[in-house]
């Protein structure tokens, strides 16, 4: 087996070197892209609601317990894509993004809302038992999703390590101050006061990213003691007026604004431990976003490690392995579940969006400067030995042993799994097909080989 090759990219930070925040800013550009926004607007989020914390005069302990709110205020977002599309039809992450530009609760908008975008793009018919589908479960529905989101957001920051405070936070980020927000019309300061800056922070920053300061502006007057807090409202406008700060936000790459109002222990060094802990959460708001990929990262990372032992990986490299076997599919957060829960074939237009995931990857973890080795070798995934893979169409030497066994693992895996269409395969079937794979040049044979003593182990 040729010797491991270095990454193009160049070779990773060591953990000590970098904060936890860069990771977690990093990986936040996965959550923007699953909920239809532009890139940063997590970080860019971030720096609002610092700023409104700071005029509101949080104490230290509170702006670290926001800090990381803000930026993970989206982690729940993968598990609700899949109801979203199966209630609203179309692409999941448009009709989210149009939801966030509307005043959801206006009866008025959000009929426009409802003839503008759900069932876009299907037959009248099937459109209009949509519409009617949605009108029979009512306040159901957005409730439905709502606490989906919430409580799994939630849920994923304790995973992470991070305080109740922090958790509950993000549970509360979509209740509004007179009672008539998401999922438990809280009311007023019941609201906690950090849920209540994520909420105005957000949708300052997704006004101001689409149409300009005039209209975040604008969006806060209008709503002003009725999703926000006179107070907050007051202190939002007066921030609308930094001129300085706008100007920043969108000329500077957002990591570098979010060190200047990162609280102390978010710049803390990040050590093995806690980046085994965020990869690990993430690979379950992957594996959450379609039904069919449940427990998918995890189970390529237990294959993937174990066929790779058995290459002779171990220590740095084997953990390496397995952080870009959780990260693999992290592309797939910008993939439709139009696309990914589709039950038949896959038209052409599709099949390229879908193929398009490994290019998700390989942007979103290379922008992690942690991350950047494994980057490669995470989105080399579906390339295949003989150059028949995608999407590069990388060959031969340019696949290093990491990417080979992990292309091994992922196939594993997608042949053992149930699918819609057929059962999981047996072990002696996949092992013939993977076999097959070797022998025609797609694979490995050596990674194949390490496969089948792992499947009938
Ligand atoms: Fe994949
Ligand atoms: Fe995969």
């Amino acid at each position: 087996m040729q010797a491991e090759r270095l990454s193009p990219i160049g070779p990773p930070e060591p953990a000590a070197a970098v904060p936890v925040m860069d990771v977690i800013a990093g990986l936040s550009r996965a959550l923007d892209i699953t909920e239809g926004h532009p890139t940063g607007h997590a970080a860019r989020s971030c720096v609002i609601g610092m700023r409104l914390a700071q005029a509101c005069g949080l104490d230290e302990t509170a702006l670290a317990d926001l800090f990381h709110a803000l930026l993970l205020k989206d982690v729940g977002c993968s598990s609700n894509a899949a109801r979203v599309h199966q209630l609203a039809g179309g692409r999941d992450h448009e009709v989210k993004r149009s939801v966030w530009m509307t005043d959801w609760r206006s009866w008025p908008e959000k009929i426009a809302h409802s003839l503008a975008w759900v069932g876009r793009g299907e037959p009248l018919g099937r459109r209009l038992g949509r519409l009617a589908h949605l009108a029979w479960l009512g306040p159901r529905a957005e409730q439905e999703i709502f606490q989906i989101r919430c409580d799994r957001g939630a849920a994923i920051a304790l995973d992470l390590g991070l305080s109740r405070t922090t958790a509950e936070a993000i549970r509360a980020m979509d209740e509004h101050w007179d009672g008539g927000g998401q999922p438990a019309r809280l009311r007023g300061n019941a609201i906690p006061l950090a849920a209540q800056i994520i909420g105005i922070a957000q949708v300052i920053e997704i006004f101001w990213q689409q149409h300009g300061v005039e209209a975040a502006r604008a969006v806060v007057r209008r709503r002003r003691r009725r999703w926000f807090s006179p107070e907050l409202s007051r202190l939002a406008l007066a921030l609308l007026d930094d001129a300085a700060l706008w100007r920043a936000l969108g000329d500077v790459a957002s990591i570098e604004l979010l060190h200047d109002v990162a609280p102390a222990p978010a710049m803390l060094r990040v050590t093995e431990a806690h980046l085994d802990r965020i990869v690990d959460a993430f690979a379950g708001v992957i594996d959450a976003k379609s039904p069919y990929t449940h427990d998918h990262s995890r189970r390529v990372a237990d294959y993937a490690v174990a066929a790779a032992a058995r290459l002779g990986f171990s220590g740095a490299r084997l953990v390496r392995l397995r952080r870009a076997a959780l990260l693999h599919d992290i592309g797939k957060l910008g993939v439709s579940n139009s696309i990914l829960d589709k039950p038949g074939a896959l038209s052409a237009e599709e099949w390229q969006a879908m193929r398009g995931h490994t290019r998700h990857t390989l942007e979103i973890l290379d922008a992690v400067p942690i991350f950047r080795e494994l980057a490669v070798d995470a989105a080399a995934h579906h390339e295949r030995l003989n150059g028949t893979g995608y999407h590069l169409g990388l060959r031969g030497a340019a696949l290093t042993p990491s990417a080979r066994v992990l292309a091994v693992a992922d196939v594993t895996d997608a042949l053992r799994s149930d699918r819609p269409y057929r059962a999981g395969l047996e072990v002696e079937r996949v092992v013939a097909m993977l076999g097959d794979d070797a022998a025609s040049g797609k694979m490995c044979p050596q990674s194949v080989a390490a496969m089948t003593e792992v499947l009938r182990a």
